[in-house]
This record gives C-alpha cells, sequence and structure tokens, in this order.
C-alpha cells in the first residue's frame, strides 16, 4: 500500500443531528501532541469546532475552497498551539448543494489538493467534523468520503439511531473501500442503564471498532457554555473516554504513515 503523508480522520452521523461529533472533534485535537487541522463543514447542533476553539467562522473556508475555488483561511485555536481550524466558510445550504453538483468535475481534485496542501503545511492529520445531512452536499460528501482515510460513524444509543446508521450505511459502505479505509462506530452519550453488550454494532465497522463515550453532564454543561471539556478536570467521565477513544485513532494513523506512534513528532510548521 502506498503510504499517505497525511492522515484524514472524517467524523459523520447521517440525518440525525445533536450526536455530539463538534464536542468529539473539537476535545480530541486538543490530545494530539502533533498539530491538527481540523476542517469544520458547518453548523448544527448546538455549536461548531470553530466557536469552540475560539475561531471566526465568518471567513473563506473549506466549503469556498472546493466549490468555488476561494482559497480557505487556516486560524490558530485559542487555546491550543498545535491546533488549526479550517473553518466551513460563507457556502451553505441548498447553495452549496447546488453548486456541488454543478462542480462535480472538478471536487474530488480540489479536495486532493487541498489535502495536499495541509500536508505540505506540515500536519499529518486532519480531521473533518460533518453536519448532520451532509448528504445534501453530495458529491462534495461522496468524495469525502471516498478521500478519507478513517471515518467514524457516531451515534447516540438510541433506537432511532440505530435506524440511522443502518440508512447511512445502506447509503454509503459502498463507497468505502474495504482495503484501504477504517470505519469506526463510537456511540456517544452512553449510559450504564443502557447496558447489553455492543457487539452487533460491529456489523458497521470496517477494519475498525466500536468505542463507547459515556453521556457526561460536565461536558454538556461546558459544551453549552462553549467550553472545551479536556481543558477541566471536572469532566473527568468524558475525557477519560477520550483518551482512550485517542489512543485508538492514534494507532490507527500510525499505522496508515508507517510510523510507530511515539514517532508522530511535531510537524514543520
Ligand atoms: N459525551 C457527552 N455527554 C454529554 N453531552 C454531550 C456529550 N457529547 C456531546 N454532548 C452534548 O450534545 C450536544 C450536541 O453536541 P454537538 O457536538 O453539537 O453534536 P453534533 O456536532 O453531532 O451536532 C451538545 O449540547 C453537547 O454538549
Ligand atoms: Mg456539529
Amino acid at each position: 500500500m502506498l503510504r499517505p503523508r497525511i492522515v484524514s480522520v472524517m467524523f459523520v452521523s447521517g440525518s440525525k443531528g445533536g450526536v455530539g461529533k463538534s464536542t468529539l472533534v473539537a476535545n480530541l485535537a486538543m490530545l494530539f501532541d502533533v498539530d491538527v487541522a481540523v476542517v469544520d463543514l458547518g453548523v448544527d447542533g448546538n455549536m461548531s469546532v470553530s466557536m469552540l476553539h475560539g475561531v471566526s467562522s465568518d471567513c473563506p473556508g473549506f466549503l469556498d475552497h472546493v466549490l468555488l475555488g476561494i482559497e480557505a483561511r487556516v486560524e490558530r485555536s485559542k487555546y491550543a498551539g498545535n491546533v488549526y481550524i479550517v473553518p466551513p466558510g460563507r457556502v451553505r445550504g441548498f447553495r452549496a448543494s447546488i453548486l456541488s453538483l454543478a462542480n462535480k468535475d472538478v471536487i474530488k481534485s480540489r479536495i486532493d489538493r487541498f489535502i495536499s496542501w495541509l500536508c505540505d503545511q506540515g500536519f499529518q492529520v486532519a480531521l473533518f467534523d460533518t453536519p448532520a445531512n451532509a448528504e445534501l452536499l453530495s458529491l462534495l460528501y461522496v468524495s469525502l468520503l471516498y478521500t478519507c482515510d478513517i471515518i467514524n460513524i457516531v451515534v447516540e444509543p438510541s433506537p432511532l439511531c440505530l435506524e440511522t446508521v443502518q440508512a447511512w450505511w445502506d447509503s454509503f459502505s459502498r463507497t468505502i473501500s474495504r482495503t484501504s479505509q477504517i470505519v469506526n462506530l463510537i456511540v456517544n452519550k452512553y449510559m450504564k442503564s443502557m447496558n447489553g453488550s455492543l457487539s452487533y454494532l460491529c456489523k458497521y465497522t470496517i477494519n475498525g471498532t466500536v468505542h463507547k463515550i459515556p453521556f457526561d453532564s460536565y461536558t454538556l454543561v461546558l459544551s453549552n457554555r462553549c467550553e472545551l471539556a479536556v481543558r477541566y478536570r471536572e469532566a473527568e467521565k468524558f475525557n477519560k473516554a477520550l483518551q482512550s477513544l485517542y489512543k485508538a485513532l492514534a494507532h490507527q494513523i500510525s499505522s496508515y504513515l508507517g510510523i510507530s506512534r511515539q514517532s508522530i513528532r511535531k510537524g514543520r510548521r
């Protein structure tokens, strides 16, 4: 297998918003000891990654770049020296979906070029936070799924969410290469009372694993105040589980890069 020089990690949830993608991505980025680019594809639920990192989303961003060819801005997080945010940009909603269809021949190459550009900037890891209903971005969404090395499906453990993940799986699992990509499943806001084995969720993974992140009321309060939970000891339950998710992802990323986890060094910036 050809080794990439940068690993792209995507977080998706199908049509159900508010499952905690942005909260997970924003906090997870803080745990890396290398420079991480976090690409924010839009706002849903309560907050965006840009907001959680104190970065304005009112500037040219990823969607402007891919759909209109405008250069995206990369802003350093207010709270972590190693986290850089690419805001969504100004093209949103229906217009983004129309542009995605109109520019279908160039989108894939613009995504590839964007990721190579991040790599040239010294990033080894790019995290993509997608909004709920990202399917509306049609071809852009499919191209990202096709391009990203690791895809994390985030669900809440409710029956409705299982229907959502099944619908996502039916629509998109064929886009994913079983030989070169990884799909993990993350059950966020897990509660002990939900009991039972989650092993049946393995069927929604490809070369990957199932992770549980507990429901944590401190995380809920902190995120709603636009604070990053990893910065607060009170959110211990969430932070502990996030550490173990980080370890698993760091292991997958190092395997892609063909290096040991310890040798993911700070990028040259
Ligand atoms: N593990 C968790 N425990 C408790 N609340 C959480 C957890 N993860 C996320 N939340 C809360 O869920 C809500 C939606 O989160 P958000 O990250 O905006 O979801 P999404 O990006 O998937 O729409 C927020 O209020 C956030 O604080
Ligand atoms: Mg979100």
